[in-house]
Order: structure tokens, then C-alpha cells, then sequence
């Protein structure tokens, strides 16, 4: 028996004005996005924006269903968009955001499993990297690619 460890990496902030432009950007689309959240059901108004390969800033927010399972998450509705329309262009970065009773949360939202996997899924065809930005009110995460969300990741079917 071997025993392994596997070491998980992010950074983390307390404000948005210590990321570089570029996520610092990226981070406030995903604030402004929550804004067209349609979050009846859970009043949890998530936003999501992804940068392209090609620079373009691609948004999505939470859009819920009075039958429940049929809503989608903001990270799915932006990924999805985004490689709906770009299919040539990789998605190499994604911030995500939430507000409830209208205040950006203190604490940054986690994506759930379900947009990690498909996360790792458009990292692995992009070919690089797909960074991660968490962003709260008190505290920002940034996790550097999907590995450090979702290690042992679901890829047998070749
Ligand atoms: N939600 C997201 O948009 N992203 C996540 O990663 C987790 C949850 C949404 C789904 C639902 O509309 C609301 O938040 C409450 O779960």
C-alpha cells in the first residue's frame, strides 16, 4: 500500500485591486452578470463571465425553473454559450459571483460538481489552463486550473 497526498493551490485576496487587470476585469463581469440572474426559487443570484482565447469576455447568470432540475447554473450558461457560438476559441478563464438579498456574498460561491466537470472537460480541449476566480466581498479565491477543484476528474471514455 502507498499512501498519496494530493496538494491543492489557490490564492487569495481581499480585495479585487489585488488582481492583475485582466481578472480584476473579469471578476467585476461576473458581478455585474448577477444582476440578470432569474433566481426566483432560491433568491441566489449567481453570475459567471469567461475570457476566450481570442480575448472575448462571454457572461451568464443562474436561470431557474419552476420545475426545479430544469434551471441551469451561471457557469454552465456562460461555458455552454460560449462554446455554442466560439466553438474554435478555448474558454482559458472563468469568475464567478453571487449575490444574495442583493449583496455580493462575503464569502465567494464554489461551483457546484456538476459545472467543475464541465469545466475540466472545456480546460482539456482548450489545451491550457483554465483559471478559477472566486469572487466575495471579503475574500477572493484564484485557483490556477479545474485540477485544483476537481482532482481524479472523469475521463475514461475515449
Ligand atoms: N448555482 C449556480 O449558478 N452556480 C453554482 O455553482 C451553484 C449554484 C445556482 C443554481 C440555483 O439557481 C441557485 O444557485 C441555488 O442553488
Amino acid at each position: 500500500m502507498t499512501q498519496k497526498e494530493i496538494k491543492i493551490c489557490y490564492s487569495e485576496y481581499d480585495s479585487l485591486s489585488g488582481l492583475g487587470e485582466e481578472d480584476r476585469i473579469l471578476a467585476e463581469k461576473a458581478i455585474e452578470a448577477t444582476a440578470n440572474s432569474y433566481a426566483p426559487y432560491s433568491g441566489f443570484c449567481v453570475g459567471a463571465a469567461v475570457r476566450l482565447s481570442d480575448g472575448k469576455i462571454i457572461t451568464g447568470s443562474n436561470q431557474e425553473n419552476i420545475a426545479y432540475p430544469s434551471g441551469l447554473c451561471a457557469e454552465r450558461t456562460a461555458m455552454f454559450y460560449a462554446h455554442a457560438q466560439y466553438p474554435d476559441a478555448g474558454i482559458i478563464a472563468i469568475a464567478i459571483a453571487a449575490r444574495q438579498d442583493g449583496d455580493l456574498c462575503e464569502t465567494p460561491a464554489s461551483p457546484c460538481g456538476a459545472c467543475r466537470q464541465v469545466m475540466a472537460e472545456y480546460q482539456k480541449l482548450a489545451g491550457r489552463d483554465m483559471k478559477i476566480i472566486l469572487a466575495g466581498r471579503r475574500k477572493i479565491r484564484v485557483f490556477r486550473k479545474v485540477d485544483d477543484l476537481l482532482p481524479f476528474i472523469f475521463d475514461s471514455l475515449h
